[in-house]
């Protein structure tokens, strides 16, 4: 049974890329908002027996996307889809995986449990922010695999950009896994820094003992949201006298003038991947995306 690509509207584009890199058909969709703002989904074509692939990313509205996300798969399983393969580049709510303050709702546990109830067979995300949970068999009960997008990026900055062996940083000890990965890739050494988040807007980057005087750098985080991590580290960087800064994330949600903050700051580069469209979303991830499904 060969697969059937439906993209939703947050990520059509991606299912276009999806679909060419899997040979595979793409279904039209029908996709609005209603005057009072209720949300309407349609999907064109024999859906019967089909092993549909349904691409939803979730940034910037992800409550409409995600509503439009659970229309999609429960319409397809209702018009007799055999299988439902839901890939979420981004994943919203991931940051919300426990109770911080008493009566809070664990937003990941809600979300992971609608994903499931409305009938996805099985998950792909890419890079999910799972600082504090270390297998996703633990959130949910259906498959589900994290991808990585960091050899694509850091293929990409080998390839484009002119670098001197760059030292790669993260910004905290949770970067490390992807600064690892994308110095194992540069064939370069890499290090992590020492964040402390002082609100959802400002965060506080410490150095500790680092040698970056005249060395380019290369900052690898999961995501630039307002983008103070990264002018913070970048600031910390420039002075301790680091040459070129190139920034590079998964997901670039981009919010708060994150991008005028960060080339503020002194960045040479910032570059992120077509997990979410943006104008830096230079790293193509279809392909990784195909690899993992097919
Ligand atoms: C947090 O731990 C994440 O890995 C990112 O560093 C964070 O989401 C970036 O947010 P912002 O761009 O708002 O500093």
């Amino acid at each position: 049974m060969s697969k059937v690509i439906i993209g939703g509207s947050s990520s059509y584009v991606l299912a276009v890329k999806l679909a060419r890199e899997l040979n595979a058909p793409l279904l039209d969709t029908g996709i609005k908002r209603f005057p009072d703002g209720e949300n309407y989904v349609r999907i064109d074509g024999n859906l019967e027996g089909i092993d549909a692939v349904v691409v939803q990313s979730m940034y910037l509205n992800p409550d409409e996307y995600l509503m439009e996300y659970f229309l999609m798969v429960e319409a397809l399983k209702d018009s007799g889809a055999k299988k439902v393969t839901g890939i979420i580049p981004y994943f919203a709510y991931a940051r919300q995986d426990k109770r911080f303050n008493p009566g809070e709702a664990i937003s990941l546990k809600t979300v992971s449990k609608l994903i499931e109830t409305v009938g996805t067979d099985q998950l792909f995300t890419v890079d999910m922010h799972l600082h504090r949970v270390d297998d996703m068999g633990k959130i949910f009960n259906i498959p589900a695999k994290n991808l990585t997008a960091i050899p694509a990026i850091a293929h990409y900055i080998g390839k484009n950009l002119t670098l001197e062996k760059p030292l790669i940083i993260g910004p905290d000890e949770e970067a490390e896994q992807w600064a690892r990965t994308a110095a194992e890739h540069l064939e370069t050494d890499y290090d992590v820094l020492e964040k402390k988040r002082l609100s959802s807007t400002e965060v506080e980057i410490t150095t500790r003992e680092l040698d970056v005087k005249n060395r380019d750098v290369v900052i690898i985080d999961d995501i630039i949201s307002t983008g103070g991590t990264i002018a913070k580290t970048i600031e910390a960087l420039k002075n301790k006298g680091a040459k070129k800064i190139v920034a590079a994330c998964s997901h670039p949600v981009l919010v708060d003038n994150a991008l005028k903050k960060i080339y503020t700051a002194g960045a040479y580069n910032v570059i992120g991947t077509t997990s979410i469209p943006s104008p830096i979303s230079v790293v193509e991830i279809a392909a990784t995306l195909a690899d993992a499904i097919k």
